[in-house]
C-alpha cells in the first residue's frame, strides 16, 4: 500500500525537519553534562572524534602520560603469516564440515589450526599513534622524566556542544593550556597550546616543552588489550618502520612533516601542519618517536596532525578543523532526536538517566558512526576478544540511529549489507550448500569475510537484523527508492531465511537446527533446536519481508510465508517459554542456562507481538526471568533490552530501573561500563540505552499515550523528532 502524498508529507516532516520553535532548551541540557576531570582516568579518555576517527585523551589533553588510542575505521593491518605458509594457504583454507539434518555444511572453523588462528587475528585494527607532551631539559635537550604528580591545577573539559577539549594545567609556575578538536571529514586533529614553556629563550626557565609522536606496533594476537592498543616496547621496534619523508621546501600546503609507519604490508601517514615553523627529528634511529619543537619564539603553536592511509597533499588548517567540529556538532544536536527527561520532573531519577543519555548521544557519533559496523569498543580501544565487528550486535549498536533520525550516520554503515551481499551469497550456496539465499557472517572486517569459530559461523540471529533496519527506513522515507535500494539484500535474506528453515516430516512444522547457538551462546549446537527468541525473530522478519514485497508490487515467494505459517510453535515448559525446544525443563535453576543475554525478554520488548505469541506466557517468561536469572552474569544491552520487556508490560517503574540497574554503570565521561567478562567500553550498551529510552519516550506501534515507557507520575518527558519503535 503507498502513502498518499500528503501522508507522505507528514511523515517525512517528522521524520527529518526538527520544529524550528523546538520547545527543549537543547543547549542548556547538553551543557549541563558537560564531561570535566581533574585528573586523568585510568581507564577510560575523554575523547573527541567524527564516527570514523577518534582521539583518546588523558587529562593533558593528549597522550601525553596514558597512551590512550587514536583509531580509524580504515586502520587495519594484517600481521605476517606463520613462518612457511603462504597466501595460497589463506585462500585454501576450508574448514570442518558438520551434519545440517543428514546434509553435511562446510563452515569456517577446524582445519588448518594455524590458518585458522591466523583467520581469527587478521586482519586487526591498529592505534594510528600517540601525541603528547614531552618537557626537555632546556640546556641538554634531554627528556625530563615528568609524571601528571609533577603538574598541579588540571583541569579538563569538554563542550558536547562544539567538540571542544580544553586543558589547563601548570608546571612549576608556567601554565600551559591545550585545545583538541577533532576534523569532521577526515581523520586529522588540531592541537592548540599556549604556554611560555614553549619558548624557552626569552624566560629563564630549566624546562622547554615540545610535542612527541610516537607509533607503537600492534598484532592480532593482542587481546583484551584494552585500556591500550598497540605495544611501545623496544624489544618489537624491529618489527615496524616509520620514516619521516622529505617535504618539499617550496610546498605551501602547510604541511611542515610526514611520517610513514609500515607494519607488515601496510602503510599510514601521519601529515603535521603548524601555524609556527617546526622542527620535526627522530628521537633515535631505532625508536618510532619524534620530537617537534617551534623553531621561533612563540607562545603558541597550533598543530595540525592528520592520519591518511595515502599521502595527502594538503591538510586542513586548525582553524577549519575546529570549525567543522563546531558546526558539526551543533547541526548534530540541533537536526536529531532529543528527549528531557528532566525539566519538571520530581523523580530524582531523572538527572542519571539523562546524563546518560546525553553522553551516550555524543559516544555514539564519535565511536558508532562509521563506515561499517562499529567494534564493540568502538574506536577507543580493541579490548573486546576480536578487534573486528559482529553483525549481531550491529543491532544495539546501530538501531537507535533510526529511532533518533540520525539517517546520514546510520546509512554510512547500514550499507554493509549491500557491500556484503556477493560474499554473504556465496557462503550460503557455494560454501554451505543451500539452495538459495544470503547467510551473512557473524564475527567480520571490512573484507566481509567470516572469521573462524564456532559461534561466530553457527550463530543464526544478526540474520533477520536487515530486515529491520530496511523496515525503519521505509517509515522514515516511505518512497520507491527505498524500496528499490533494499530490495536484494530483503530478497536473499529472506530466502535463506526460508531455506535455513527445515521441514519435519513428523511434526509438520519447520524446525531451526540444529545446528546452531541461540543469542546466549550457551546450549550445545547440535543439540539446539527451536529456540523461543529465534523462532519468534524468524516468524517477525518474514513478515517484514513479505510485506515489502507487496509495498514493491512483487509476488512474495510462497517459501517465505510456507515458512513463517508454519514454523515451529515456541517451546512451553511448566507455563513459561523456555530457551529451546526440548531443554531440561528445571532450566531455570540450571546455572548453565540462566546466564547471559536473557533473550526470552525479547519475544515482547525487543520484538512487538509476533504471531504465535501469547502475551500472558510472554509476561509471565519475563517475570521469571527477572525474578531468577543470575544478573550478575548480565551485562549491556541486557538491561535495556529487560527495560524494554518491562514498558511493553507497563511495568514502568521497572523499566526505569532495568536502565539505571547497578551493574549497568557509565563513567564520568559516559563510557559504558563493561562487565565481569567483559572489557570497557561496551557500546552495545549505550547503543541500548539509547533506542529503549527512545522507545519509551516516542512509544511503539500500538503503544497508548505520551511517553507510554515512563512511570506516570514524578516525570515530565519531552520528546523531539524522534520516532516510534516497531
Ligand atoms: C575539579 O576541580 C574544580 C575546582 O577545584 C572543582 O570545582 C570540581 O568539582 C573538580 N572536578 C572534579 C571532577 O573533581
Ligand atoms: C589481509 O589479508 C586478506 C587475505 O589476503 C586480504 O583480503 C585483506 O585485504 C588484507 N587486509 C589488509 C588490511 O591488509
Ligand atoms: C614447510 O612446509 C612444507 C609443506 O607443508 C613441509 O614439507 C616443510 O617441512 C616445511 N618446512 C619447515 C621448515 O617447516
Ligand atoms: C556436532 O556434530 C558434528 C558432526 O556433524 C561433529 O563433528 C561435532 O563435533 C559436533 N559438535 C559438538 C559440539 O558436539
Ligand atoms: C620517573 O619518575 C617516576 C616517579 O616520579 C618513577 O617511578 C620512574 O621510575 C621514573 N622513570 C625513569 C625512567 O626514571
Ligand atoms: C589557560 O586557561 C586558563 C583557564 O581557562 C586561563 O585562566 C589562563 O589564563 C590560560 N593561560 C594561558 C597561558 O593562556
Ligand atoms: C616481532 O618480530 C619477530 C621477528 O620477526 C617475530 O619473531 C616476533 O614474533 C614478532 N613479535 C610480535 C609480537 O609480533
Ligand atoms: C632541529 O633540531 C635538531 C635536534 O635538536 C637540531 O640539531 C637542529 O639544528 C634543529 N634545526 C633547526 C632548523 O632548528
Ligand atoms: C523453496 O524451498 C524448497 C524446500 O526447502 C527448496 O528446495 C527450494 O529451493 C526453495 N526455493 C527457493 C527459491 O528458495
Ligand atoms: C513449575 O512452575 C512452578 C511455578 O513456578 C514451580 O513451583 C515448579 O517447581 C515448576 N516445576 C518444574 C518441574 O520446574
Ligand atoms: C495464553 O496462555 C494462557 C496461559 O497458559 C492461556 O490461559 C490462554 O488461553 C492463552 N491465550 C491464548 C490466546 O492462547
Ligand atoms: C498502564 O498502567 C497505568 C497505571 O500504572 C494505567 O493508568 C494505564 O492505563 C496502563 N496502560 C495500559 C496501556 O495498560
Amino acid at each position: 500500500m503507498f502513502l498518499s502524498r500528503q501522508n507522505f508529507y507528514h511523515l517525512f516532516l517528522l521524520s527529518t525537519v526538527l520544529p524550528t520553535n523546538a520547545a527543549i532548551d537543547r543547549h542548556a541540557l547538553v551543557s549541563k553534562y558537560t564531561p570535566s576531570r581533574n585528573a586523568s582516568n585510568p581507564s577510560t579518555p575523554m575523547q573527541i572524534g567524527n564516527g570514523n576517527f577518534a582521539f583518546g585523551a588523558d587529562v593533558t589533553g593528549l597522550q601525553t602520560f596514558l597512551p590512550f588510542a587514536t583509531m580509524s575505521s580504515w586502520g587495519w593491518k594484517n600481521d605476517s603469516l606463520p613462518s612457511n605458509r603462504t597466501i595460497e594457504d589463506v585462500y585454501k583454507y576450508k574448514g570442518e564440515s558438520w551434519y545440517n539434518h543428514g546434509r553435511l555444511v562446510q563452515y569456517d572453523f577446524g582445519g588448518d589450526p594455524e590458518i585458522e588462528q591466523w583467520l581469527t587475528a587478521n586482519p586487526n585494527r591498529v592505534n594510528l599513534g600517540s601525541v603528547g607532551l614531552v618537557f626537555l631539559d632546556t640546556h641538554t635537550g634531554v627528556v625530563r622524566n615528568i609524571t601528571e604528580s609533577n603538574l598541579s591545577d588540571m583541569h579538563q573539559k569538554l563542550d558536547l556542544w562544539t567538540g571542544i577539549m580544553s586543558s589547563s594545567f601548570s608546571f612549576n609556575d608556567s601554565s600551559i593550556n591545550v585545545t583538541t578538536t577533532s576534523a569532521q571529514d577526515t581523520s586529522a586533529i588540531s592541537v592548540t597550546i599556549v604556554s611560555s614553556l614553549l619558548s624557552p629563550h626569552t624566560r629563564n626557565t630549566s624546562t622547554r616543552l615540545g610535542i612527541f609522536l610516537d607509533f607503537p606496533w600492534a598484532d592480532g594476537s593482542q587481546k583484551f588489550s584494552a585500556p591500550f592498543v598497540g605495544n611501545y616496547s623496544s624489544a618489537l621496534f624491529s618489527n615496524h618502520t616509520t620514516t619521516l619523508l622529505n617535504i618539499s621546501s617550496s610546498s605551501d600546503s602547510g604541511i611542515q612533516a610526514q611520517i610513514l609507519h609500515q607494519m607488515v604490508d601496510a602503510v599510514f601517514y601521519t601529515t603535521v601542519g603548524s601555524s609556527t615553523k617546526i622542527n620535526v627529528t627522530r628521537d633515535s634511529p631505532v625508536a618510532h618517536r619524534y620530537t617537534i619543537l617551534p623553531r621561533t619564539e612563540t607562545d603558541t603553536i597550533s598543530l595540525v596532525i592528520s592520519y591518511n592511509d595515502v599521502l595527502p597533499n594538503e591538510i586542513p588548517d586548525a582553524i577549519t578543523v575546529t570549525q567543522s567540529s563546531i558546526d558539526a556538532w551543533e547541526a548534530y544536536w540541533m537536526n536529531s532526536g532529543f528527549i528531557d527527561l528532566l525539566t519538571g520532573s520530581t523523580d530524582p531519577r531523572a538527572d542519571e538517566l539523562q546524563r546518560r543519555i546525553i553522553l551516550s548521544r555524543y559516544l555514539m557519533r564519535v565511536n558508532e558512526a562509521e563506515d561499517n559496523p562499529p567494534q564493540e569498543s568502538g574506536l577507543v580501544n580493541d579490548g573486546w576478544v576480536s578487534l573486528k565487528f559482529h553483525m549481531e550486535q550491529y543491532f544495539w549498536h546501530c538501531a537507535h540511529w533510526a529511532l533518533w533520525n540520525n539517517w546520514e550516520l546510520l546509512r554510512r554503515s547500514s550499507s554493509v549489507y549491500d557491500r556484503f551481499l556477493q560474499t554473504s551469497l556465496i557462503r550460503a550456496q557455494v560454501q554451505q550448500g543451500w539452495p538459495s539465499g544470503a547467510r551473512w557472517p557473524k564475527m567480520t572486517d571490512p573484507s566481509g569475510r567470516s572469521s573462524p569459530g564456532e559461534i561466530n559461523n553457527l550463530l543464526i540471529w544478526e540474520q533477520p537484523h536487515p530486515l529491520v533496519f530496511a523496515e525503519y527506513e521505509y517509515r522514515a522515507f516511505p518512497e520507491q527508492d527505498t524500496l528499490d535500494k533494499w530490495a536484494e539484500v530483503i530478497r536473499e535474506t529472506a530466502n535463506w531465511m526460508s531455506v535455513f528453515a527445515w521441514f519435519n516430516q513428523s511434526t509438520n512444522v519447520y524446525d531451526l537446527g540444529p545446528p546452531m547457538y541461540v543469542v546466549a551462546e550457551d546450549t550445545s549446537p547440535n543439540v539446539t533446536i527451536n529456540p523461543a527468541f529465534e523462532l519468534a525473530y524468524w516468524r517477525f522478519g518474514l513478515g517484514l519481508a513479505e510485506a515489502w514485497m507487496e509495498k514493491l508490487g512483487e509476488d512474495v515467494p510462497t517459501n517465505w510465508t510456507k515458512v513463517k505459517e508454519n514454523l515451529a510453535p515456541l517451546p512451553i515448559e511448566n507455563g513459561t517459554y523456555a530457551v529451546y525446544e526440548g531443554i531440561e525443563t528445571d532450566f531455570w535453576t540450571d546455572p548453565a542456562y540462566i546466564n547471559d543475554h536473557p533473550a526470552l525478554v525479547g519475544l515482547h520488548g525487543w520484538l512487538p507481538q509476533t504471531p504465535g505469541l501469547n502475551l500472558t506466557v510472554a509476561k509471565l517468561t519475563a517475570e521469571k526471568v527477572w525474578a531468577t536469572w543470575n544478573f550478575s552474569n548480565c551485562w549491556g544491552w541486557d538491561f535495556p533490552m529487560l527495560a524494554m520487556s518491562a514498558a511493553r508490560n507497563n511495568e514502568t517503574e521497572n523499566a526505569v530501573e532495568w536502565l539505571l540497574h547497578p551493574l549497568f554503570q557509565f563513567d564520568d565521561v559516559g563510557m559504558p561500563i563493561g562487565g565481569v567478562r567483559v572489557p570497557t567500553p561496551y557500546f552495545p550498551g549505550s547503543g541500548a540505552l539509547l533506542y529503549a529510552t527512545a522507545m519509551m519516550a516516542q512509544g511503539w506501534d500500538g503503544s497508548e499515550g505520551k511517553a507510554p515507557g515512563f512511570p506516570r507520575s514524578g516525570w515530565n518527558v519531552q520528546a523531539e523528532g524522534l520516532s516510534m519503535a516497531l
